[in-house]
């Protein structure tokens, strides 16, 4: 017998004894008593046809006890990796006697970038990443060796960054010369990959909501990352996430900084358009 997709979801479903379908909740996320961000927003234009009528935050799906985490600077565990980042930042290294503050001065100086990425760089005549850009920086400005794609130190310095957004709206450009790459992403969302020939879709469009393996299904969305996970302790990137996800499908899956990858992210980052970036979010 064959399987598609909407029985090997419910296979997976009915693996867990008392899967039971669970609501995401109405809570609202003020950070700090006092940043109140959107974790709910309306369908971004472009998903008119989606199998959904808005948009949320991975937040909403997670326990009392996983969101308070999210909810205090002091009780984010993401954030001491924000602390790793800043050092990062102020470190000269490389062959140029750079650091990123020779350059940019404070942190501060990327607000708003989180937001927009990843996007067309007219320069490099191609779309790219927040890493993409760190490391195009750390090469060619600092004469410095590239952070490995998923590494702790390229999540310290995401998280540094996105930090400078947090609360922001995601806003992601998705025409003009970054179409192609868009549609690309859209296609490898709606692709069945693996055994169990599952697509993004199937499992955070179609199945957002109900319970899997022991897991609250979210959207999805990467207006969290870098992510910290208490599964194992640390930052994630939404690439590695990607991997993840594929690898559960039981699929062969694309390289972190692939350009699959990269299409991926601008168009899962565009299915958050009007969320807030809330990097470092914390999840199970
Ligand atoms: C020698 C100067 C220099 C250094 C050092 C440098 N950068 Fe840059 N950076 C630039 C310039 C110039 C740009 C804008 C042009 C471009 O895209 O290359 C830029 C752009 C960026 C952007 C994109 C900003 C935007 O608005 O889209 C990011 C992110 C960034 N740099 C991060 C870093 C980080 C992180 C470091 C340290 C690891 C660093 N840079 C080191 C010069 C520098
Ligand atoms: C078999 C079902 C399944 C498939 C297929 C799947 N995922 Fe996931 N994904 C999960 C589960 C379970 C989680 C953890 C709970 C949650 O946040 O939804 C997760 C989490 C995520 C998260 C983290 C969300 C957050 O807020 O932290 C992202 C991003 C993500 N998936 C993207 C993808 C993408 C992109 C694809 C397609 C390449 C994909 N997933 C395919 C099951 C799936």
């Amino acid at each position: 017998m064959k399987f598609n997709a909407m029985t090997a979801v419910a296979a997976l479903m009915l693996a867990l004894p008392g899967a039971v379908a669970a609501d995401p909740d109405d809570d609202n996320l003020v950070i700090n008593g006092e940043q109140e961000m959107t974790t709910k927003a309306p369908l971004p234009a472009h998903m008119e046809d989606a199998n959904m009528d808005q948009i949320m935050s991975g937040w909403h799906f997670r326990s009392d006890e996983t969101q308070a985490l999210e909810m205090d600077d002091f009780d984010n565990p993401g954030m001491i990796f924000v602390d790793a980042g800043r050092d990062q930042w102020n470190a000269v290294e490389g062959s140029e006697g750079n650091s990123c503050a020779t350059c940019h001065e404070d942190p501060s100086s990327m607000e708003g970038v989180r937001a927009v990425y990843p996007k067309w760089d007219e320069k490099a005549g191609e779309v790219q990443t927040v890493a993409m850009q760190i490391n195009d920086c750390r090469e060619n400005n600092m004469g410095a060796e590239p952070y490995g794609y998923t590494s702790g130190q390229m999540a310290n310095m995401e998280a540094l960054i996105a930090l400078q957004s947090r609360g922001m709206p995601v806003d992601v450009t998705i025409d003009g010369p970054a179409e192609e790459m868009w549609e690309k992403g859209k296609e490898i969302y709606y692709t069945r990959y693996g055994q169990l020939e599952l697509s993004c879709a199937n499992c955070h469009e179609d199945n957002y909501g109900n319970m899997i393996r022991a897991d609250h299904l979210s959207q999805g969305q990467i207006n969290g990352f870098p992510t910290y996970r208490l599964k194992n302790a640390r930052l994630n990137t939404a690439h590695g996430r990607f991997k993840g996800c594929i690898r559960d499908t039981r699929a062969h899956t694309f390289d972190p900084g692939s350009d699959e990858f990269v299409a991926l992210e601008l168009y899962v980052a565009s299915r958050g358009n009007g969320l807030s970036v809330e990097g470092p979010s914390v999840r199970n």
